[in-house]
């Protein structure tokens, strides 16, 4: 399993290490285009190997796509971040460039490879993907969803002064601080639902700081998070890499479900070996039905500007 990472900077980074700790990968290869960047990050990461027990080889490239060749999964990190008071929307001048470029280069390398979407906006930059490679939708997918989720639990462990791993709950919608759609109805502790332990005010406010989780870290680190990032990226490649068939929610090519077409923004999906495998139709409540409605004109709002 071959998997190539463009971007080596702290998102970049971050995907890299989770993906050798788990060692599942017999390669990684880092690319950026900062002169000799991801070599330096990829030696430093290679360092950690006898350190964390893992076997994963990390190479690291300026710039060299015949060096990703034959990747099985690719990452894509590159673009600028957010600074703080920006939001994901604003970076879509420079990105959309970067992530059209990047996308025919790994493809062109790799013609079989699975492309994990991450440059923000993220839902308009998989769009974009899907509008100018022509690669079957399965094997694009956007990641926002399984890290606004990692969020999500961590602020309803938060309420209910629960450790995490007793708690479940998914985003759907959007990756942006109005767009996402964090299912509180669906949210259980230990299989019962977080209603029954949490008012409505708290469960909203809940709800509210998830979405602003991403803007929150800007604010306090003056630039965008990476661990996190890093960590639900690992889980998706890995679910992909060893067939896992895990739901996740991910920025898929929806024609029809959750009554949209056209349009890539979050819902849940089966990852396996063939990238998207599944998407998942669950059942809304009306008034989730509404703000996922809400959140898609969002996303086609920002695709709008795309030029296609
Ligand atoms: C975040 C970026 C990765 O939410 O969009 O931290």
């Amino acid at each position: 399993m071959k998997v190539t990472v463009v971007g080596a900077g702290a998102v970049g980074a971050s995907c890299a290490e989770y993906i050798a700790i788990k060692n599942f990968a017999s390669e990684v290869v880092v690319l950026d285009i900062k002169e000799g960047f991801a070599e330096g990050k990829a030696m430093d990461l290679m360092q950690t190997a006898s350190l964390n027990g893992f076997d994963t080889k990390i190479t690291g490239v300026t710039n060299d796509y015949s060096k990703t060749a034959g990747s099985d999964i690719a990452i894509i990190t590159s673009g600028i971040p957010r600074k703080p008071g920006m939001t994901r929307e604003e970076l879509i001048g420079i990105n959309a460039g970067i992530v059209k470029t990047v996308s025919s280069s790994l493809i062109e390398h790799s013609p079989n490879v699975i492309l994990i979407v991450v440059s923000n906006p993220m839902d308009t930059m998989t769009y974009l993907v899907h509008k100018t490679t022509g690669l079957p939708k399965n094997r694009i997918i956007g990641m926002g969803g399984a890290l606004d989720s990692a969020r999500f639990k961590y602020r309803l462990a938060e309420a209910l002064e629960a450790p995490i791993s007793d708690v479940d709950g998914m985003v759907i919608g959007g990756h942006s601080d109005t767009g996402m759609v964090p299912l509180t109805a669906h949210a259980t502790r230990n299989s019962i639902k977080v209603s029954e332990f949490l008012s409505e005010e708290r469960l909203e406010q809940v709800a509210a700081d998830t979405k602003v989780g991403g803007a929150t870290l800007t604010k306090l680190l003056g630039t965008s998070a990476w661990y996190a990032p890093g960590a639900a990226v690992s889980g998706l490649v890995q679910a992909i890499a060893c067939d896992q068939k895990k739901m996740f929610p991910c920025s898929a090519l929806l024609e029809g479900e959750y009554g949209l077409d056209d349009i890539c923004i979050g819902v849940p999906v089966l990852l396996g070996k063939n990238g998207i495998e599944k998407i998942v139709n669950i059942d809304l409540t009306e008034a989730e039905k509404a703000k996922m409605q809400e959140s898609a004109e969002g996303v086609r709002k920002t695709n709008g500007l795309l030029s296609l």
